[in-house]
């Protein structure tokens, strides 16, 4: 079966890690490893530079009848002064809103080679294996009203709004158990129920959800303790579950575990279709698109490449094949490859420093011979 994908690599370094990929896909396809058909996409400050806004019609009808969509990273100061609606961030919501990606998986992952170049001492960190679980379409990203009001007295006003319906904490906690009983059966539920009536639902169905898998423990830490136990003794969690803005900011915190921000891939998955089974979704690195290095090739590509690895797992069902990329970045990992984000400080005995290109063909390398 031929799966289409759709390749959005964006901005900053989005083309540089989504290049190393599509080499990887271009390889798998001579090798007869799966039969990929992709196409390319514009999204972000790319997207409005050429067409207006950060994500056009057209590109949002290829998301929908692709497979599966694989995201690079947008935004940059270069598009600081364009407005809100089109600016380069807004593609990327538009994306998971419009794909109905609710599901968003982000694993943290210390790989044993890495554990020396996490800021956290190596016993803290050292085989490390959460998932955070984070609500992706609603919350306060999405609510409304969501604007700056002027009042008419030099003040202004700035609103956001953040709304959560039982559904959306019912499927999203379901997702959450459902993985968690692939693993250790311990899911941790993270809101603020002691200020914000959206953290009373949340914990109040969260309970409920979990009581339907008797296998599963569920805990609840208000989402500030959480960022602090993620710190202090990350070990301890197998799940995360939690809403759109605490989990876009304890993944960020998570990934500092793994050695670096861009080591952390993530999955977002639409609901399963009545009819066939299958899921929406998009492939996307944790991390932005890095202006600060982007265009100097020391991007790391793990993350891009780990998100691929997400994509043969969940949504074409080549386990062995995702497997074995996941072998293939540890094994490069081992052999002491490092972008410069992960070299430990002050540099590392019998390690070599390698570019986005070296450690993209490192990885390729390394696969095709598992
Ligand atoms: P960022 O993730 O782009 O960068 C934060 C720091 O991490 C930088 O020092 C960067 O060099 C480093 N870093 C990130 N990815 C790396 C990689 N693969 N290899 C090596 N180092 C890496 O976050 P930011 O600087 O706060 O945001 C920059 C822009 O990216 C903003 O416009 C922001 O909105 C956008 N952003 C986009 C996404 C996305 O497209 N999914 C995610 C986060 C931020
Ligand atoms: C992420 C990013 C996005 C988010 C931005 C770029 C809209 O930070 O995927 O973590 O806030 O969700
Ligand atoms: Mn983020």
């Amino acid at each position: 079966m031929t799966h289409k994908l759709l390749l959005l690599a964006g901005d900053g370094i989005g083309p540089e890690i989504m290049a190393e990929v599509k080499a990887l896909i271009d390889w798998m396809n001579a090798e007869g490893i799966g039969s990929f058909e992709c196409e390319d996409g514009l999204v972000g400050g790319a997207a409005y530079d050429a067409e207006g806004v950060a994500v056009s019609d057209a590109t949002m009808d290829k998301a929908l009848a692709s497979d599966a969509v694989l995201f690079g990273a947008v935004g940059g100061p270069k598009w600081d002064g364009v407005p809100y609606e089109v600016r380069p961030e807004a593609g990327l919501l538009r994306l998971r809103k419009d794909l109905g990606l609710f599901a968003n998986l982000r694993p943290a992952i210390c790989y044993p080679a890495l554990a020396d170049a996490s800021s956290l001492k190596r016993d803290v960190v050292e085989g490390l294996d959460v998932l955070i679980v984070r609500e992706l379409t609603g919350g306060v990203y999405f609510g409304e009203p969501k604007e700056i009001k002027d009042l008419g007295n030099g003040q202004k006003r700035a609103i956001d709004t953040q709304i959560y319906d039982t559904y959306e904490i019912e499927r999203i906690v379901r997702v959450a158990c459902d993985l968690a009983r692939t693993r250790q059966k311990r899911v941790t539920s993270m809101e603020k129920r002691n200020v914000m009536k959206s953290g009373l639902l949340w914990n109040e169905v969260a309970t409920r959800i979990a009581g339907e898998y008797p296998d599963i423990t569920l805990d609840h830490v208000l989402a500030d303790a959480g960022g602090m136990q993620l710190v202090r003794w990350p070990k301890q969690f197998d799940v995360i579950v939690t809403d759109n803005l605490f989990g876009d900011m304890l993944s960020d915190v998570a990934a500092m575990l793994t050695g670096s921000l861009g080591m952390l891939p993530s999955a977002s998955l639409g609901a399963p279709d009545q009819a066939t089974g299958r899921r929406k979704a998009m492939y996307e690195p944790v991390h932005g698109s890095a202006p600060d290095i982007a265009g100097t090739e020391v991007a790391n590509p793990i993350a891009m490449f780990a998100s691929f690895g997400m994509a043969l797992r969940y949504s074409f069902g080549m386990i062995s094949e995702a497997d074995k990329l996941d072998q293939a970045i540890a094994d490069v990992l081992d052999e002491g490859l490092r972008t410069r984000d992960i070299l430990p400080r002050g540099g590392g005995n019998g390690l070599t420093e390698v570019g986005t290109k070296g450690m993209g063909q490192a990885i390729r390398e390394r696969f095709l011979k598992l």
